[in-house]
């Protein structure tokens, strides 16, 4: 199976001409599209209406995860009910099987990687910010566990893994993903680990047990030459 893959596109009717052909594309090159989160930049319907009306013409499978620009007008639930009636497939702790390849997605959540994952201790406001993280890694438990495929892929916004946010300021790497997640990955296995978010992170990186990670942020695939507004993987 091919699948196209990117992230962050951050999606407003002004970038529609940017973005529109080169999409459009994506059906005589892939199985399916993968969208790792952040479509619309606010999170606003009416940003999402013109990117809606391509991606439900690719006639090709569209699997989507959420990103944390899609909340930051509390209408997700609206974005996601767009989505779904447009056959969208929008994981959220679930999976999508097509022929023998299993998607798993979840949005994730911040926290830290490795020694720097934060742990809820001390303040019950801290606490309650590390559950939320806990609680996107269930998610992602019970996303996989639900797969019955020979290949699995996951889908996150965060990334669960430190090497593809290298680029980003130290300083903010607890904010672009957690370590929570790639345990729950290395736990279930997977073939491959698509996400976005860190825009000025690194393409390629792997999991503790040696699982391929890919940011695919459109702000990476656009810096390459020629630059390219998804990635094709073969599974
Ligand atoms: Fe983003
Ligand atoms: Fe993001």
């Amino acid at each position: 199976m091919r699948i196209a893959a990117t992230a962050d596109l951050h999606f407003t009717p002004q970038r529609f001409g940017a973005l529109h052909d080169q999409l459009n594309r994506v059906r005589d090159e892939a199985d399916v599209f993968v969208v790792a989160g952040d479509l619309p930049n606010f999170g606003q319907p009416e940003e999402m209406e013109p990117l809606l009306s391509v991606l439900v013409r690719l006639r090709v499978p569209v699997i989507v995860v959420l990103g944390n620009h899609d909340y930051e007008c509390n209408k997700q639930d609206e974005l996601i009910r767009m989505m779904t009636t447009g056959g969208i497939k929008v994981l959220d702790g679930s999976s999508y099987q097509r022929d023998d390849v299993g998607f798993a997605g979840t949005k994730g959540f911040v926290g830290g990687f490795g020694r720097g994952l934060l742990t809820a201790f001390g303040e019950p406001e801290v606490k309650t910010f590390v559950r939320a993280g806990i609680d996107e890694a269930v998610k992602l438990e019970r996303a996989m566990s639900q797969l019955r495929t020979r290949k699995r892929v996951v889908v996150l916004h965060y990334s669960p893994i430190a090497a593809t946010v290298d680029g980003e300021a130290r300083e903010i790497y607890p904010f672009l993903g957690s370590s929570r997640l790639a345990e729950v990955v290395d736990r279930h296995g997977a073939d491959l680990v698509l996400h976005g978010h860190a825009h000025n992170g690194k393409s390629d990186g792997s999991t503790t047990a040696g699982i391929p990670v890919h940011n695919v942020a459109i702000t990476l695939l656009q810096a390459q030459n020629p630059p390219v507004i998804y990635r094709i993987f073969d599974v």
